[in-house]
């Protein structure tokens, strides 16, 4: 790409420039599970490190286990060293940071737990450290209504009030549309829809965020965004991680709810959504709701036509075999249960009527790589079929989400030489060179937009709703349907025969995730 001074203005829009946050507490209920030592600490160390942080603050990590707030900074340092996206872990940020991090032992569901817990927040001042509160919801979700009655009960969280107090959710936000309902009376029972931020990660990756600027700030690639130019578009979320030791999570969620009802959903609404008015919250989340209302309702028929389920059975990934997903630990024999799927999806507004929408992701597959493809309409081959022949290579925008994050174009040159010889070439940019290898991890952004109270990057209750309501019906059409021998894949490769025949039905095929080293 262009690397002169001029062209490296960074505008400021959602971008660089520092949240304004307030002192606050931050409390992580379930704070002794995987998520906290993971991804949130690490999170909030570079958080500290980049002083993006408040002038002052607090972090309270709510669990039943015993410990103190010394053995729990022991064990979060140690987990830094292994999951800390920046090595070696700087000593003195640590040791700043961790003078902020404190313990609360108590069980969820006793009065006595939050009291102590309001004596500790107490013990941080009577100022903003005990009134403004962001309360990270890190349980099971079928414990979200008790904590936050019960901290409603404490005094911790008021509806109304000078200070904020707000809650964080985490994923799997219920398991249909039923449940989620049930959760959003649930959360907004003692809190306004403005104080809940349900999380979804890959809102908060940079090349998601970047989504909307590629597409509203620069006019030569938004005129071409609609049905005019476009053929079809292809939306890839490939891990090559299997289940694991989740297999009894998977065997409840399947790749349906894990992926689609969020990520993918989130991803294509982004690439498809009207432009919005402002970048203000609400407006960004208004189109991004229309664009998810647009979605054509499936009937049972329909699924069985549009939707692709698979499931790995044993196959080789990486030189080593792995096993099948009904070999997996906590999984059934018979399962039927998707480690795969893929979607054709139509919108039915004035920008997109008739395009189709793929949509696929799986797991135990050849790479792990998130890349949106917008696949243009061929030019009519009038030219150059004589030298040739008669297909040319219609041109195409990826933008590579993960990893090797970057975008590129794929357009027709002439091969040098006498002969008139055509083929595809690429335009590359890529974000390691552009500006450096600087990826901050989702959970970074996010924190500090719950801190700072920007709602933008979190899903409204009627986006959550939305989503469920189109996975509801694919399930539907699924229920009691068994696998075909066309929806099982070998782990390692690209998934089910039957997921080419999806796009073979209009002639189109699945592209690879481009995975280009800078
Ligand atoms: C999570 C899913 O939400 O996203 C996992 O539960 C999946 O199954 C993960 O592996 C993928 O996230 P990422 O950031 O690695 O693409």
């Amino acid at each position: 790409m262009i690397g002169e001074q001029s062209d490296k203005q960074v505008s400021n829009i959602g971008g660089e420039r520092s949240k304004l946050t307030e002192p606050c507490s931050i409390i992580i209920f379930g704070a002794s599970g995987d998520l906290t030592a993971r991804k949130l600490i690490p999170a909030l160390y570079h958080l500290c490190k980049e002083h993006q942080m408040p002038a002052d603050f607090r972090v309270v990590g709510f669990a039943r286990r015993e410990k103190t707030d010394e053995s729990w900074r022991n064990e979060l340092r140690m987990a830094l060293d292994q999951f800390s996206r920046t090595k070696p872990v700087d000593e003195k940020v640590w040791t700043d940071f961790s003078k902020n991090i404190f313990y609360c032992q108590g069980d969820l569901t006793e009065d006595a737990a939050y009291k102590k817990l309001e004596g500790m927040l107490t013990s941080f001042g009577s100022g903003p450290l005990r009134e403004n509160l962001l309360f990270y919801l890190a349980t099971q979700p079928s414990q979200f209504g008790e904590v936050i009655e019960q901290i409603h009960r404490a005094g911790l969280l008021n509806k109304n009030g000078a200070a904020w107090q707000r809650l964080v959710v985490e994923k799997p936000f219920g398991h249909d549309l039923a449940s989620a309902r049930a959760l959003n009376a649930e959360l907004t029972r003692y809190a306004h829809e403005q104080q809940v931020c349900r999380i979804d990660h890959y809102l908060g990756k940079e090349t998601v965020q970047n989504i909307l600027m590629f597409r509203f700030s620069n006019s030569i690639f938004e005129r071409l965004w609609n049905r005019e130019s476009v053929d079809h578009v292809q939306i890839t979320v490939t891990e090559k991680i299997g289940v694991g030791d989740r297999g009894g999570y998977y065997e409840e969620a399947g790749a349906l709810r894990d992926m689609v009802q969020n990520h993918m959903l989130q991803v294509l609404a982004l690439c498809a959504m009207e432009p919005p008015v402002s970048l203000e919250a609400e407006a960004v989340r208004d189109e991004k709701v229309k664009l998810l209302k647009s979605i054509r309702a499936l009937s049972p028929d329909d699924v069985a036509k549009q939707i692709v389920r698979g499931q790995y059975f044993a196959g080789v990934v990486n030189g080593q075999l792995r096993p099948g997903y009904r070999q997996e630990t906590k999984v059934k024999t018979d399962s039927n249960v998707e480690t795969y799927v893929a979607l054709k999806l139509f919108i039915d507004n004035w920008r997109w009527s008739g395009i189709p929408f793929y949509l696929r992701t799986g797991k135990n597959l050849p790479m792990s790589a998130s890349e949106v493809r917008i696949q243009f309409r061929p030019t009519p081959n009038v030219l150059f079929a004589a030298q040739c022949g008669q297909h040319l290579d219609p041109n195409a925008i990826a933008l590579r989400l993960q990893p090797n994050e970057g975008i590129y174009l794929r357009f027709n040159g002439k091969v040098p030489g006498m002969s008139l010889g055509v083929r595809p070439v690429r335009m590359n940019f890529s974000y390691d060179s552009e500006f450096g290898a600087y990826t901050p991890e989702a959970y970074e952004r996010l924190l500090l937009e719950a801190i700072a109270g920007d709602a933008t990057l979190f899903i409204r209750r009627d986006e959550v709703e939305t989503a469920w309501q189109i996975v509801d019906s694919i399930r539907a059409g699924w229920k009691d349907k068994a696998l075909t021998n066309r929806e099982f894949y070998a782990a390692g490769t690209w998934g089910p025969i039957a997921a080419d025949d999806l796009l073979a039905q209009q002639g189109h095929v699945w592209h690879e995730p481009q995975i280009i080293k800078p």
